[in-house]
C-alpha cells in the first residue's frame, strides 16, 4: 500500500519566513529543505521539540539532482499537498548569477521536478517579491525570464539590469511570476494549482540585511506604506496557509501581494 501522508514541503525551511510558514501547518506532516543538511537538522529539531511533526531533507534547489532526490525523498514519504518554495537570495549577495540561478532557475527545477507529484487539490506556493511589480512587462526579457533554463536566457536578461544585483532580483522574481503563468496549464490539468506569493519588506535576516545596506531607502519606504510598518514572517505565513488550503481551490496562476499597499507609492516614487 502506498504511503497517503499528505505533505507540505517547505523550501529554504531553515530561512526566516520559511520557519513562519513551517508553523503555521502544525498537526500536519512537514518535510524541511534547505541548502546545507546542519541546518536543515536545527530547524527540524527545534519544530519536533515544538510538538511539530517534521522530517529533514537537504537540497540545493540550483541543482538538478539534488532537486530530483528531493522529489524522491518526498515520494516514499506521502502525498505532496503542497511545495512551499521560499529558498532564496537577495541582491545582498552581489552576484547577478546567482541571484538568476536561485531565484529564477532553482525555481523552475522545483516546478518541473514536483509537477510529477502534484495531484487534485494540491499546490506550489512560489515566493516571488513585491519588487517583482516595478519590473515592467516586456517581450525583450520576459521570453528569456520565462524560460531561464535556457543557455541565453541569462545574458539576455543581464542587458536590461545595469549590473546591479539588487535590480536582477527584481527580474528574477518578474520571472517566478511568469513561470506560475507558464505552468498552471499543466498543472491545472491535474486539478492542481500554482501561485505566487509578494511579500514586501518582512523583519527577517534577509530584510534586516537590506534595511542596514540601504537604510535610508528603507526608512522611505516604511513612512510611504499605508500601514507604516514592515511585515512580520508570520503575516507572510498566515497568506501561505490559506493559498495552500482548499480555501484557496479556485486560485491559480496569479500573484498575492503581502506589502502593506506600499508597492503603488514604490512606484509613484520612480
Ligand atoms: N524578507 C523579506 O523582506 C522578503 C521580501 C520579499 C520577498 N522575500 C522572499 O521570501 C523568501 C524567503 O526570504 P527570507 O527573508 O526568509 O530569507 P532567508 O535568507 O531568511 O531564507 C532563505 C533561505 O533560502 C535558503 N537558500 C538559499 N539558497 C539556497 C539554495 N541554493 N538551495 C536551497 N536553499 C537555499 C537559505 O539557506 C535560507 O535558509 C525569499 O524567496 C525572498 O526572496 C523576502
Amino acid at each position: 500500500m502506498t504511503n497517503q501522508e499528505q505533505l507540505i514541503v517547505i523550501t529554504g525551511g531553515a530561512g526566516g519566513i520559511g520557519m513562519a510558514c513551517a508553523k503555521v501547518f502544525k498537526g500536519q506532516s512537514l518535510i524541511i529543505t534547505d541548502y546545507s543538511q546542519e541546518m536543515v537538522d536545527h530547524s527540524v529539531a527545534t519544530l519536533i521539540e515544538a510538538g511539530y511533526k517534521a522530517k529533514g531533507f537537504a537540497c540545493d534547489i540550483t541543482d538538478e539532482a539534488d532537486v530530483a532526490a528531493l522529489r524522491d525523498f518526498v515520494a516514499e514519504q506521502g502525498v505532496m499537498k503542497s511545495l512551499v518554495h521560499t529558498a532564496g537570495v537577495s541582491g545582498t549577495v552581489q552576484d547577478l548569477n546567482k541571484v538568476y540561478t536561485i531565484d529564477l532557475v532553482g525555481t523552475e527545477l522545483l516546478i518541473e521536478a514536483f509537477y510529477e507529484l502534484a495531484g487534485p487539490g494540491s499546490s506550489a506556493v512560489l515566493f516571488a517579491s513585491m519588487m517583482a511589480h516595478v519590473v515592467p512587462a516586456n517581450e525583450q526579457y520576459d521570453v528569456a525570464l520565462a524560460n531561464p533554463q535556457k543557455p541565453d536566457s541569462f545574458a539576455s536578461v543581464s542587458r536590461f539590469v545595469g549590473g546591479s544585483s539588487d535590480t536582477m532580483y527584481n527580474f528574477a522574481k518578474r520571472g517566478v511570476l511568469l513561470l506560475s503563468q507558464k505552468h498552471a496549464d499543466q498543472w491545472g490539468a491535474k486539478g492542481a494549482r500554482i501561485v505566487t506569493i509578494s511579500p514586501g519588506v518582512i523583519d527577517t535576516p534577509m530584510g534586516l540585511k537590506a534595511a542596514e545596506e540601504h537604510p535610508e531607502r528603507m526608512e522611505k519606504i516604511k513612512q510611504a506604506t499605508p500601514l507604516k510598518r514592515n511585515g512580520s514572517p508570520e503575516e507572510v505565513a498566515d497568506v501561505v496557509y490559506f493559498l495552500a488550503s482548499d480555501a484557496a481551490r479556485f486560485i491559480t496562476a496569479t500573484d498575492i501581494l503581502v506589502d502593506g499597499g506600499v508597492i503603488h507609492n514604490i512606484k509613484k516614487m520612480g
